[in-house]
């Protein structure tokens, strides 16, 4: 499989380096005007070089201001016989189309920052135009970067958007404030930090094994009367962690809706 990358910076590397080196895609090559040091794909800085060459896939993975633009400059002969993936927040599906002129299926993705690591998690929405075999072909490929979930519809995008998509900052900010917690009860700093980041992941591997029911993982650890029975109370009391986490990521969605709102007039 042969694929263009338009935008290699850090989402469209992470994605195009792990699928060269699963052997999922045969060539990358990427278009960006940075020189990264290190990387398997072929750089170009534009697609002269390129203008005759069939892709299977067409990665768009620029910020959102320039998706419009670069899909509509994406040369015929580019495009023909490709999907056109595009991992923008915020561009729906009916004005990627609209800048491609109709001329490939297009699939919107929102991954997440862990596909650095290899643990992302990434929704996809496709329009219909999209063949079973070609969809079978973008799971494969997100899912050598951790995870990947078709929806049904693509205004979920916005909900997949404020938990999975912004996710990884509310962990990052409940890990720093568990470490600061530390620090308060007189541990070292990076100790602290060490110890709560290395809970989340232990926790985070708990959480992702098979069959395993999260409510089940919390019980098994709090002891009536215990240590953390003391802790999940105070979170628990007045419902005020799940309460704040409702409104955040009600804010993270409401925003995501925005920006498509937005998008849609470009
Ligand atoms: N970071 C995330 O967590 C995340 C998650 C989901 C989706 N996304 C989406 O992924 C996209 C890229 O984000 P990122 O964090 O990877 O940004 P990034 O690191 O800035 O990467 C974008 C790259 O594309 C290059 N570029 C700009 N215009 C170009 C053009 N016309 N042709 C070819 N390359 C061009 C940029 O160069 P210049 O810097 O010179 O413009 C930059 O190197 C965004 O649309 C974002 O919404 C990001």
């Amino acid at each position: 499989m042969n694929v263009l990358f338009i935008g290699y910076g850090r989402i469209g590397s992470a994605i195009g380096e792990a699928w060269l080196a699963t052997g999922l895609v045969d060539t990358i090559s990427a278009i960006d005007p940075f020189q990264l040091p290190d990387l398997r794909a072929t750089r170009y800085v534009d697609l002269q070089a390129l203008a005759q060459q069939p892709f299977d896939l067409i990665v768009i993975a620029v910020k959102p201001n320039k998706v419009c633009s670069v899909a509509a400059s994406l040369p015929d002969a580019i495009c023909k016989g490709a999907v056109v993936i595009s991992v923008a927040a915020g561009i729906t599906t009916q004005t990627l189309d609209h800048a491609l002129a109709r001329r490939c299926p297009v699939v919107r993705a929102m991954p997440n920052t862990p596909v650095l690591v290899n643990a992302g998690c990434t929704g996809l929405y496709a329009d219909a135009r999209l063949d079973d075999a070609r969809r079978a072909q973008v799971s494969q490929l997100f899912d050598s970067v951790g995870r990947s979930y078709w929806l049904g519809q693509e205004s979920l995008l916005d909900a997949v958007t404020a938990i999975s998509g912004s996710g990884p900052a509310y962990y990052h900010l409940f890990t720093e404030a568990l470490a600061r917690a530390g620090v308060l009860l007189g541990l070292n700093p990076q100790l602290a930090q060490d110890l709560a980041s290395q809970t989340a992941l232990g926790a985070a591997r708990q959480q992702t094994q098979e069959h395993t029911n999260i409510v089940d993982l919390r019980s098994a650890v709090t002891s009536p009367n215990g240590t953390t029975a003391a802790a999940i109370a105070t979170f628990e009391q007045d419902r005020a962690l799940r309460r704040l986490i409702e409104a955040a990521t009600l804010a993270a969605y409401l925003r995501s809706q925005e920006l498509s709102a937005v998008n849609l007039d470009i």
